[in-house]
């Protein structure tokens, strides 16, 4: 937020109400609240309503695993050439290479962790690799 330009923005999404509150208190005792618009709501469901203020310079997705490659095609379409798309905890929990994941709680994430994984390099829209933190952090710089 801090690297953001004084007429940038910020605009989020999340589901969980008290979530939202927590950050939008967390943005105010920041003094960015009129840099930041947050969405309250499924992620997927109230993209649209951004989509003429783009093209986007950054998208990070840090939501529910299983929507990972639904927002990596909005990321695509919407991101400038040169912009940055990152995804979150893409080691999967420790289980990326893991071809049959038996935690059977984790086994929807983490297949698709995998194919988000797989589908920014297959799109040929990113150069794409994935930076060793913790919990693993995919960055892709739009092409095309
Ligand atoms: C790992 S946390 C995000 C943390 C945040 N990026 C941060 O650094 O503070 C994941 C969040 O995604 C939210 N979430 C889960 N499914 C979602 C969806 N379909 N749309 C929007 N948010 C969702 C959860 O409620 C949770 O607060």
């Amino acid at each position: 937020l801090r690297a953001l330009p004084k007429d940038g923005k910020l605009f989020t999404f999340e589901f969980n109400p008290h979530h939202a509150n927590v950050a939008k208190e967390s943005f105010k005792k920041a003094g960015f609240e009129n840099q930041v618009e947050i969405f309250v709501g499924p992620a997927l469901d109230n993209l649209a309503q951004i989509e003429k203020e783009g093209p986007f310079d950054l998208v990070f997705i840090d939501a529910d695993k299983v929507s990972y490659s639904h927002y990596l095609e909005w990321a695509a379409d919407h991101l400038r050439i040169g912009g940055v798309v990152l995804g979150d905890n893409t080691f999967a929990f420790g289980m990326i290479a893991d071809a049959d994941p038996r935690d059977a709680d984790k086994r929807n994430s983490v297949k698709a962790l995998q194919a988000f994984n797989r589908d920014i390099v297959s799109s040929g829209r990113f150069r794409a690799t994935i930076l060793p933190t913790g919990e693993g952090l995919t960055m892709g710089v739009k092409l095309r």
